[in-house]
């Protein structure tokens, strides 16, 4: 083994053991759940800090929340390469969902600085993707594109706090969000995260190069009925909400199930008052429609909705649909995929061009930038789940790939130069 594969290695093992250091910043003891800001969030900030001044680069947090590292560039005036993901987690995560691309982004520049590369490198941590705290995903990520707007600001938690408020909760100063702009030089971006599925082990694959990201819907659907007593109402005079819901999600299920490439997920459901001898008066229930091509997921939306109102209808419940997102399926660049999938071949790492059925922050930053992403293998085909896991060695892999690909961009003759050098 050369020095450098032993150093590689080591480095490696280190980004798990960090992430599993990460994973234990937590809101409930035993398991990893980091929501928007919430107070973990701190100490996430403090770890990542200590490890990115430590490879060199300068910190700072902005006003949505994002840890912001930089490796400097040859000047101030450096093109900017930007690496990164997000530091939140869905209720009881894995350790490596978001914040894998982030302590990778900080091994990488630990590898480059003193290379003298022409370009800064800056890691972000996106304060916030899932969107579960407030049913709104990508707040970070939108921040740092300019598109945290006053309405989405106004949006409030189950605890009617807003996403303004909890910026001001935590401390930070809502009027600096012009700040939290992508610097001016910034060139590409470029991810790298757990594939979240199944694809890569199947094929004995540790990396893939995704080709799209596949748009999303995510709504809030509330059944209204009318709460009776469940001894003494005959069926046919209820107007069950929960009956309704019932039917419902059923028939989301058996439609995702006859159309190729689409999932529909109810995920979330409440049902109010909520007690065993009461006819059931309200249900919120949460609706997330994925699928690569637009067309088929805004139709699959459109039926599922009038399968919800039917299903209402049959039984005098009303029905009142909310939609908290509506994001197109996004392509990565094509150029920087064509040199991710160079560089994966120089690093001799077996890689495949794949889609992404799991949202991430490179949709919503390839509105500003190039954007491209490198996938690492999902033991189990599992995540968004304690079990989630990595394998020491595809992150290895990962690692080598982004040394080759920074010096493939190094070498590229559409990066801009720094004219100021
Ligand atoms: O839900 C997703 O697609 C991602 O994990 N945020
Ligand atoms: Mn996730
Ligand atoms: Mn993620």
């Amino acid at each position: 083994m050369t020095a450098t594969s032993k150093t590689r290695a080591d480095r490696a093992a280190r980004v798990i053991e960090r992430c599993r250091q990460i994973a234990a910043c937590t809101e409930v003891p035993g398991e990893t759940t980091r929501l928007f800001l919430s107070p973990p969030a701190r100490r996430v900030h403090a770890l990542l800090t200590e490890w990115m001044q430590a490879a060199s680069m300068s910190v700072r947090i902005d006003a949505a929340g994002n840890l912001r590292g930089v490796l400097p560039g040859p000047t101030a005036h450096a093109p900017r390469l930007v690496l990164g993901s997000h530091l939140d987690t869905v209720p009881n995560a894995g350790a490596f969902d978001g914040i894998l691309g982030v302590v990778l982004g900080i091994a990488v520049a630990e590898e480059v600085r003193g290379q003298s590369l022409p370009f800064s490198i800056e890691v972000i941590g996106f304060s916030e993707e899932e969107g579960v705290r407030f049913s709104t995903p990508f707040l970070g990520s939108l921040a740092v594109i300019g598109k945290l707007d006053a309405e989405t600001l106004a949006r409030a938690d189950r605890n009617g706090v807003t996403i303004a408020e909890a910026i001001r909760i935590f401390g930070l100063n809502l009027s600096e969000l012009p700040n939290a702009a992508l610097a001016a030089g910034s060139f590409a971006y470029l991810e790298l995260h757990i594939e979240q599925g199944p694809l890569l082990e199947s094929e004995g694959l540790p990396l893939g190069i995704v080709e799209a990201i596949a748009g999303q819907t995510r709504m809030t659907f509330v059944f209204e009925g009318r709460a009776n007593h469940a001894g003494t109402t005959p069926m046919h005079l209820r107007r069950d909400a929960l009956a309704a819901a019932a039917q419902w999600i059923t028939e989301v299920e058996a439609y995702a199930n006859e159309h190729t490439g689409l999932v529909a997920t109810v995920g979330k459901i409440e049902a109010q008052p909520g007690a065993g001898n009461v006819v059931v008066a309200r249900v919120t229930a949460s609706l997330d429609v994925r699928h690569p091509n637009d067309d088929a997921r805004t139709a699959a939306v459109r039926a599922l909705v009038s399968a919800a109102e039917l299903a209402a209808a049959k039984r005098g419940v009303k029905l009142a649909t909310q939609t908290h997102l509506e994001q197109s399926a996004v392509p990565m660049d094509p150029h920087l995929t064509r040199l991710l999938e160079s560089a994966a071949k120089k690093a001799q790492t077996p890689a495949r061009r794949m889609p992404s059925g799991a949202g991430h922050d490179a949709m919503i930053v390839a509105q500003r930038l190039p954007a491209a992403m490198l996938f690492l293998r999902s033991p189990g085909g599992i995540s968004h789940h304690p079990d989630e896991a990595v394998l020491p060695g595809d992150v290895e892999a990962a690692l080598n790939t982004a040394i080759e690909f920074l010096s493939l961009l190094r070498d590229d003759t559409t990066i801009p130069r720094d004219d100021h050098a």
